[in-house]
């Protein structure tokens, strides 16, 4: 068994950043719908959310894009079309995680989170991006 680089290490702890802020988007997506049939006495769900939200997602979406970013500068990867194609679905993933934690607040808040945040639509969305990313980074294909 081979002792992994420094870049070894950093991919592996860009990787569980990654898993760790998807998992924050995807249990979101399936809340923020439900969030309209729940009752009133649900609410210290919505307190939960968005605590976990702020401690957790949103540090590990910060990991993700440094551990990234020295990645593709130490690995010259800034130049190849996979990363950039990456990168536009990453962004795109990033604008949802803003998307959502305006709705958890607004829920928190003890208002209706606004429908386009609260659409079912957005768990498979989510799902297509991070397929995407995921295939990019692994084949690098492009
Ligand atoms: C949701 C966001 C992201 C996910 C799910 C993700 C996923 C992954 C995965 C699974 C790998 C490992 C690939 C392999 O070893 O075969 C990887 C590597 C990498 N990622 Fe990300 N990534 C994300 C965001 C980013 C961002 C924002 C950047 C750059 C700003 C980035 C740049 C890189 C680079 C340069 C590598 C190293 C490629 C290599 O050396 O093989 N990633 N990513």
């Amino acid at each position: 068994m081979s002792v992994p680089d420094g870049y070894g290490l950093l991919k592996g702890a860009h990787v569980a950043a990654a898993m760790t802020f998807v998992g924050g988007l995807l249990a979101t997506a399936v809340l923020l719908p439900a969030s309209r049939r729940l009752p009133l006495a649900a609410r210290p769900v919505s307190h939960l959310a968005l605590r976990w939200s702020r401690r957790v997602t949103a540090p590990a979406m910060l990991l993700v894009w440094t551990f990234g970013l020295v990645l593709a500068l130490e690995g010259r990867w800034f130049s190849d079309l996979w990363l950039q194609m990456k990168l536009a679905f990453v962004v795109l993933l990033s604008a949802l995680h803003g998307v959502q934690s305006g709705a958890l607040r607004r829920w928190a808040g003890g208002q209706q989170p606004a429908p386009m945040a609260a659409t079912a639509g957005a768990a498979p969305l989510i799902l297509a991006c991070v397929t995407v990313v995921a295939f990019l980074a692994v084949t690098k294909l492009t």
